[in-house]
C-alpha cells in the first residue's frame, strides 16, 4: 500500500512546485517580462566593461574604438535602433558580436548569463542611447 502511495505523493510535490513556480514572477531566467532590472549594476557594468569601447555617451568613441575595424555599435543610430530587435542585443551582450553574425571584436560576457536583470539593465542602457 504504502508503495503504491509514493508515485502519487510524489506527482502532488512535483504539481504544487510547478504551481508555485508559476506565481512567483521572475524566477523563470529567460521569461522576458518577468525579469528584473537591477539598473545600478548594469550601469556600473556599462561603465566599466562597455564605455571603453562604445563610449560613455554610446557613440561607439570609446578610447578604445580607435584602433577598431569595424568601429563599435554607435547606439544613437536611429536606423539601427529600428533595425535590430531586443532579443538581438541580450545575445549579442552575452554571446558577442559574432553569434548574431557581426564582428567577433563585440566580446560576449557569457557571466551574464546566469545574470538576466543586468542583461536587462543593459539593454535598457543601450535602448536608452537612442531616446
Ligand atoms: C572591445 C570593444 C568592445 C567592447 C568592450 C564592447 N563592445 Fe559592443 N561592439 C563592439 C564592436 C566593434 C561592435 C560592432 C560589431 C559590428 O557591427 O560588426 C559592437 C556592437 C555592439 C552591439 C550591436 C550589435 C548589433 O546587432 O548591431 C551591441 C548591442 C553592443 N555592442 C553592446 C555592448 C555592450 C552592452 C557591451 C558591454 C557589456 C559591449 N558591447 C562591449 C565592440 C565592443
Amino acid at each position: 500500500m504504502t508503495t503504491r502511495l509514493l508515485p502519487i505523493v510524489f506527482a502532488a510535490a512535483l504539481a504544487s512546485s510547478a504551481l508555485g513556480c508559476n506565481k512567483s514572477e521572475g524566477s523563470a531566467g529567460t521569461a522576458t517580462s518577468a525579469v528584473k532590472i537591477d539598473s545600478a549594476a548594469a550601469k556600473e557594468m556599462f561603465n566599466t566593461r562597455c564605455s571603453p569601447c562604445h563610449g560613455t555617451s554610446g557613440r561607439g568613441d570609446g578610447p578604445a574604438s580607435a584602433a577598431l575595424t569595424p568601429k563599435p555599435r554607435n547606439y544613437t543610430d536611429a536606423a539601427w535602433q529600428k533595425s535590430v530587435t531586443d532579443e538581438q542585443i541580450r545575445k549579442t551582450i552575452v554571446l558577442g558580436g559574432a553569434a548574431v553574425g557581426k564582428s567577433p571584436i563585440m566580446p560576449g560576457s557569457p557571466d551574464l548569463d546566469a545574470k538576466p536583470e543586468v542583461v536587462e539593465g543593459l539593454l535598457q542602457i543601450v535602448r536608452g542611447f537612442g531616446n
